[in-house]
């Protein structure tokens, strides 16, 4: 049996799997405002190795979707640079999939066009049978076969995220971008589908960004996690949110929902990203 993690501390952060190519994301001292004065956030640096799950935490308004726009290059930021392997971010390019908060499917197609469509768009020299072989394998992956042929308006709205997540697996992104994917599900769907998620992603060591409200759900699928502060009013003046601390997950790999919190170094962990949220992440 192998030794029980340590926990969790700054001095303490898990080892580096060695299979994963660091740096594969470097984000560079970005920035965004809208208003000069006041920008939401500045100097936010950080990086993500191949194979690697990264989420960021943070209260609502502090730029995290702003950030997630960014890297998939359907927004620019105001200062800063983000690359991925090696080339700088400059556009929406079928290396990066993105799954949205609302599952944004075509909804006059069935599940099998609506991913067809994407695979589509990657692989044009693809012949038609091709593509429905690659679509079927990524639908069943997700648990949705029986579905394969209804339309969005047919299904629930877990069925329908898992659509977005499947489709976004079928394009064998580089890098998958996943904002909140699964804030508007009930808990049980939610669990099933972070199992399934998790399950995925290990299996095709897919490295994922993604944003969360869950602590939890952050310390379950994530290897390291992003604590992201609020812009403020100080008596010295206006102070742009940032990142304040990237926390390393020390808990085994393998974990499942379940086991979570019988892992030593859990509620360690859980408390300090909670401690941020309540008491640094807005702080003047
Ligand atoms: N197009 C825009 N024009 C002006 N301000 C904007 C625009 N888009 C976003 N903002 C502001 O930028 C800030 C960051 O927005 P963003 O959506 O990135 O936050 P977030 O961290 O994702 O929040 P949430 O958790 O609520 O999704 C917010 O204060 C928002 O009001
Ligand atoms: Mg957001």
């Amino acid at each position: 049996m192998s030794p029980a993690p340590a926990a969790w501390s700054p001095a303490n952060p898990r080892p580096k799997d060695p299979a994963m190519s660091h740096g594969f994301l470097q984000v560079q001292a970005l920035g965004k405002a809208y208003l000069p004065s006041k920008p939401v956030f500045s100097d936010v640096s950080f990086s993500l190795d191949r194979g690697e799950f990264v989420c960021i935490i943070g209260h609502s308004g502090c730029g995290k979707t702003t950030i997630l726009n960014v890297l998939a290059g359907l927004d620019q930021a105001s200062s800063g640079h983000a690359f991925m392997d090696g080339r700088e971010i400059a556009g929406p390019s079928l290396e990066r999939g993105v799954v949205f908060q609302s599952h944004a499917l075509m909804p006059w197609l069935t599940v099998r066009q609506n991913i067809a469509f994407a695979v589509k768009s990657r692989w044009p020299d693809w012949s038609a049978s091709a593509i429905n072989a690659h679509v079927e394998k990524f639908v069943a992956l997700v648990g949705l076969s029986p579905a394969i042929d209804k339309k969005p308006s047919q299904l629930s709205g877990g069925m329908k995220q898992r659509v977005g997540i499947a489709r976004a697996f079928s394009i064998q992104p580089k890098m998958l971008l996943l904002d909140e994917p699964f804030g508007a599900l009930d808990a049980l769907t939610r669990g099933t589908i972070q199992d399934e998620l998790m399950a995925i992603v290990r299996q095709t060591q897919q490295t994922v960004f993604m944003i969360t409200h869950d602590v939890d759900e952050a310390i379950l699928l994530a290897d390291r996690i992003l604590l992201m502060s609020n812009g403020s009013e100080t008596p010295q003046g206006y102070r742009p949110g940032g990142l304040v601390e990237v926390v390393s997950n020390p808990l085994p790999r393998e974990r499942t929902r379940a086991s979570l919190h019988h892992l030593d170094g859990y509620y360690e962990l859980r408390n300090h990203i909670v401690d941020f949220l309540v008491s640094r992440a807005k702080a003047h």
